[in-house]
């Protein structure tokens, strides 16, 4: 298996995070407490680092890490529930919450967690996803920001793996046969 073809480079990458930085930096101008920006693990972890060293608003950083998709053979398929793996260590209750997520699929991962971040009585939930494919998502879920709309086939680099090979690719390719 190896790396088809480039589908977003590093330089439209570094632009777009910058753009989405100034937009976020905008919309929250106003807000009292920090922004508990939350990372998903373990694909958003480049799209977090690049992002949060444009925000000029007062944020925070937190991770939790889930799970929804297998191994090796089954790396490209969903293999049911979502699963918390690890939780997220800042308290969230009255808090503006902002999920960073590095790519939606069928929308599941996603639409579990904004469903579980309302239950944390948090003040807001809003998403930001850097790549969405190009589907009929299986869950309406709200993107807030989005980075770049992408043909439906499975990506790495950039946070994104197989089988977690290729995540550390500083651009965003799509897998070959
Ligand atoms: P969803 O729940 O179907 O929206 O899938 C979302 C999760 O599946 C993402 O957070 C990724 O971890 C993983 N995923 C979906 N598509 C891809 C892909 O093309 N490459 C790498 N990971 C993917
Ligand atoms: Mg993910």
């Amino acid at each position: 298996m190896r790396v088809k073809q480039t589908l977003v480079t590093t330089e439209q990458i570094e632009k777009r995070v910058k753009e989405l930085a100034e937009q976020l930096n905008r919309d929250y101008a106003d807000i009292t407490e920090p922004l508990v920006l939350v990372g998903i693990l373990k694909g958003s972890f480049m799209f977090m680092a690049d992002l949060c060293k444009h925000l000029t608003i007062p944020h925070v950083v937190d991770f939790m890490a889930v799970s929804s998709y297998g191994h090796s053979s089954n790396a490209t398929k969903a293999s049911g529930n979502v699963r918390i793996i690890m939780d997220c260590r800042e308290n969230q209750q009255d808090r503006d919450v902002l999920i960073v997520e590095d790519i939606l699929d069928s929308g599941h991962t996603l639409d579990y967690i904004i469903k579980n971040f309302k239950a944390r009585y948090t003040k807001s939930v809003k998403t930001i996803v850097l790549v969405r494919k190009k589907t009929e998502l299986t869950y309406p879920v709200s993107v807030d920001y989005l980075g770049f709309e992408i043909p439906n086939v499975w990506v790495v680099g950039y946070g994104l793996d197989y089988a977690e090979k290729y995540r550390t690719l500083p651009y965003i390719a799509e897998l070959g046969e």
